[in-house]
């Protein structure tokens, strides 16, 4: 056990559910690259390699492929601390997807992952003791936009979670291209709103969940940082807590005591943002499992989060974490 793990009566910290990914990612545009570097990555499984890299007891529920990429792939989430006694690896190709980030931060992203083994995931395959036997559980709408059993299988286990007094928190995480296989924008938010009521930390990011709130999100001004007081606002009618990330700016937070916005963190060089918001959320929910207060909790994610930013890929190197382990 790590020396500052978390301190709890229950075997994990934090538990989550999705999917990870095979990540190929090029310093140039995609068309034109002639090497790739292989890596993974998953919005869930990042955040828990930030919480676990931290001293919490994790786990991740899923399904990988048994393709020359899965065995590895759950090896190097067991290497990190992660649990994946819940992760059996199945028959299938899993997801991937192609990365490219140029030396101005522009990014590129194309996704193969139709009918992935994470996209099979079932609510029946859920295990009630295991999600019970955390302190909270980490959900997202891009496990939800998989499909429809994934979506049911996300809702399943925030029941089950609920049922438990385990915490939930859940960011939805919205995805115009992948909602557009499950319904489009109006599946999305029907998909929020379906798990809102189950939800302890609801944590989406401005502006690009904000149009998750409204049927008529024109009309809210949602590019700029007067609109995240507005998004705040709707977010917090459907759920008790809400950390609001805002790039930059740092965040918005609400709790029944107080609303306040916590400012971002300057970061040194801006390579690739890639998964920050991921890392952000693994670091802040697992300073919260500790008892740390919101502000504090969402300071030294923003912290991490910024310094992220110099590196490329979904998961920096180990080294950012240097004296947080
Ligand atoms: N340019 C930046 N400078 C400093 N900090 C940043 C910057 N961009 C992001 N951050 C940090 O990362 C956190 C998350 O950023 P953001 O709001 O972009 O999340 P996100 O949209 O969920 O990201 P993603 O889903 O792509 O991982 C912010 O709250 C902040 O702490
Ligand atoms: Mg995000």
């Amino acid at each position: 056990m790590r020396a500052n793990d978390v301190l709890g009566s229950r075997a994990f910290s934090l538990l989550g559910l999705g999917e990870c990914m095979v990540e190929l990612c090029a310093d140039v545009p995609l068309g034109v690259a002639h090497v790739l570097r292989r890596s993974y990555g998953g919005d869930v499984l990042n955040s828990l390699i930030a919480a676990a890299r931290l001293g919490g007891r994790c786990g991740f529920i899923s399904r990988v492929g048994n393709d020359p990429f899965g065995a590895a792939m759950r090896q190097s989430w067991s290497d990190e601390g992660i649990d994946v006694s819940h992760s059996p690896l199945v028959p299938g190709d899993n997801g991937v997807y192609f990365i490219s980030v140029d030396d101005a931060g522009d990014r590129e992203f194309s996704y193969r992952r139709k009918d992935s083994p994470a996209s099979h995931l079932a609510a029946s395959e859920l295990s009630e003791s295991y999600i019970a036997s955390s302190e909270m559980l980490l959900l997202s709408g891009i496990t939800q936009a998989l499909s429809a059993s994934a979506r049911e299988s996300t809702l399943v286990a925030a029941q089950i979670a609920k049922r438990h007094g385990v915490k939930v928190a859940f960011d939805p995480n919205y995805r115009s291209r992948l909602w557009a296989t499950q319904g489009g924008l109006n599946a999305a938010r029907d998909a929020m709103r379906e798990l809102a009521p189950f939800v302890d930390w609801l944590l989406p990011s401005h502006p690009a969940d904000t149009v998750l709130l409204s049927d008529h999100a024109s009309e809210l001004p949602i590019d700029d940082f007067a609109g995240s007081a507005e998004s705040l606002q709707g977010f917090s009618a459907l759920c008790p807590q809400v950390a609001l990330k805002v790039g930059a700016r740092g965040c918005r937070l609400h709790t029944p005591i107080a609303s306040t916005h916590v400012d971002g963190v300057k970061a040194a060089k801006v390579i690739d943002s890639t998964g920050a918001g991921d890392l952000w959320n693994g670091s802040f929910l697992i300073a919260v499992i500790r008892g740390e207060t919101p502000v504090n909790a969402a300071t030294a994610a923003h912290h991490l989060a910024a310094s992220k930013l110099a590196y490329r890929g979904a998961i920096p190197p180990l080294s950012l974490y240097g004296s947080s382990r």
